[in-house]
């Protein structure tokens, strides 16, 4: 993958938004119909709960909504609404219409289905319709996992779940946040992790988490390497949140310290394209970002994909936005 070209257009996330359903199931709701305990879940994944239920355009227009009320942005500004989604809602059409519709959007919008990646892939794909002039654009990651999950299979029951996050992204005059990125996908590896239509997920769990730790690492280093930065720069790592011994051996790969990780997994579950934003919603809503941060976002996901991002988080928006500036002055 290149690297960002210099002078290239580039943009800021100026809103963010959660969404979860707000019936949880614990892992102790779990014993009660699977064999399985609290301990081992706990031991083996790090989850404890999970929220479940919604629809994928339902959670998707909450989220969004949040994101927009934090921008300041009218609906119709928007030029372009990315729905990042492994679960849409009907086969055709695309949830990102009915998104569009809900939100009052008047704009293109579309569904990007990377898995747990998909989120990424769609900040990605939402910076080059920057560079070809859109202006501000909403970046959703959703999924509604618990309806394509077997839940009389204690192989995958206990980890997926549905979520939402999403954020604003607004072009700016000069270089913008996003200094370096990696997509990658491994069609030989799709058997690993699949729901064929109508049907529930599968997976080989021992097989995935082996492939996991490595093309996160390898995915993390060719965005940093693209960014010229150094493991040590960074002040935040945003993972895929699938299993916290998968985030420990990834950031142990890369020789950053697990503090740095924003993990939310233990209260969410893995909600696959919600969980990246999701995670950042969390640090951010928690001041664990600063102006001028460096974080790395990396994720993987069914494909088997793989994306990350650096970014340079910035705190002052006005700094960026001398037209709303100018505009404030009339
Ligand atoms: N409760 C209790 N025991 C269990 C459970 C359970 N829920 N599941 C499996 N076991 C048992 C197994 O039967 C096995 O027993 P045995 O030793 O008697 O044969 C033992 O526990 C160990 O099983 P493993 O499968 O070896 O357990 P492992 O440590 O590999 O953990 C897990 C399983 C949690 C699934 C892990 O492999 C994993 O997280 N893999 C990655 C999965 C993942 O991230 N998927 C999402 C990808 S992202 C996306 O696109 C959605």
């Amino acid at each position: 993958m290149p690297a960002v070209r210099p002078g290239v257009r580039g943009a800021v996330i100026t809103g963010w938004g959660s969404a979860l359903p707000p019936k949880t199931l614990t892992n102790h709701d779990l014993e009660q119909f699977l064999d399985t305990t609290d301990e081992w879940i706990a031991e083996r994944t790090g989850i404890r709960e999970r929220h479940v239920g919604g629809t994928t355009a339902g959670l998707s227009i909450e989220s969004g909504r949040a994101a927009l009320a934090m921008s300041g942005l009218d609906p119709s500004e928007i030029d372009a609404l990315v729905l990042a989604t492994t679960t849409p809602d009907r086969t055709v059409p695309a949830t990102a219409p009915s998104v569009q519709l809900e939100l009052g959007l008047s704009c293109g919008a579309f569904d990007v289905n990377a898995a747990c990646s998909g989120w990424v892939y769609g900040l990605i794909n939402a910076h080059g319709l920057i560079a070809m002039g859109a202006e501000k654009i909403l970046v959703i990651g959703t999924d509604s996992l618990s309806r394509i999950t077997d839940w009389e299979d204690r192989n995958t029951a206990i980890l997926f779940a549905d979520g939402s996050g999403a954020v604003v992204l607004e072009a700016v005059d000069g270089p913008g946040q996003l200094l370096g990125w990696d997509l990658d996908a491994d069609g030989s590896s799709e058997r690993l992790l699949y729901a064929d239509i109508g049907g529930y997920l599968k997976m080989d769990g021992k097989e995935v988490f082996r492939r996991a730790v490595r093309i996160m690492a390898d995915s993390a280093n060719k965005s940093l390497a693209h960014a010229g930065i150094g493991v040590d720069d960074l002040a935040l790592v945003v993972p895929h949140q699938a299993n916290t011994r998968i985030i420990s051996a990834a950031m142990r790969r890369l020789g950053i310290p697990m503090e740095r990780a924003s993990v939310i997994l233990d209260r969410t579950g893995n909600t696959s394209a919600a969980s990246i934003p999701l995670a950042l919603a969390d640090a951010l809503d928690r001041g664990r970002v600063s102006n001028g941060d460096l974080i790395l976002f990396v994720g993987f996901g069914a494909g088997m994909t793989a994306a990350s991002a650096v970014v340079r988080w910035t705190t002052d928006a006005a700094e960026h936005h001398p037209r709303r500036d100018r505009d404030d002055e009339r």
